[in-house]
């Protein structure tokens, strides 16, 4: 159990550090397809911040605690913090291979769930897995040349 929990722990880091950085691209994107990319980018902030929670709230249902920190998360995320402001299309592919990051952490929290029998969480990271897949989709269709 307790390797499970560490894996939400990660998942859960990676999604706070995922829906940051999304609201900074939301805020600062320029282009002449600005409106798109803007709303695209809102979609996906708003989908991560409800994420957030529903891991938090299954690793509470683990009986362990949920970390809240800046701090922490940076030291459980493989998401590379963002500080500079790259062109549009960057920062889309940017949040593609941030999906991408998100991705393996679910899947690596889900393959643990599935050998331990842990059926809630199972779901649940199944149904996360199949909508980040399909954001991953549009990620890249939206960076095809
Ligand atoms: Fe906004």
């Amino acid at each position: 159990m307790d390797k499970l929990i560490e894996l939400m722990k990660k998942l859960l880091a990676d999604l706070s550090a995922y829906r940051i950085k999304t609201q900074y691209y939301h805020w600062n994107i320029e282009g002449p397809d600005f409106r798109e990319y803007h709303a695209f980018l809102n979609e996906i902030y708003d989908a991560a911040a409800e994420d957030v929670d529903s891991v938090a709230e299954h690793i509470r249902a683990l009986d362990a605690y949920a970390p809240g920190s800046l701090g922490r998360f940076m030291e459980l995320t493989s998401i590379k913090d963002e500080t500079t402001v790259p062109n549009a299309l960057e920062m889309i592919s940017r949040t593609y291979q941030d999906n991408q990051r998100v991705l393996a952490s679910a899947k690596a929290a889900c393959s643990v769930a599935d050998d331990l029998k842990e059926h809630g969480v199972l779901n649940f990271l199944e149904g996360l897995i199949d909508d980040y897949e399909k954001q991953a989709w549009m990620l890249r269709a939206t960076t095809k040349k």
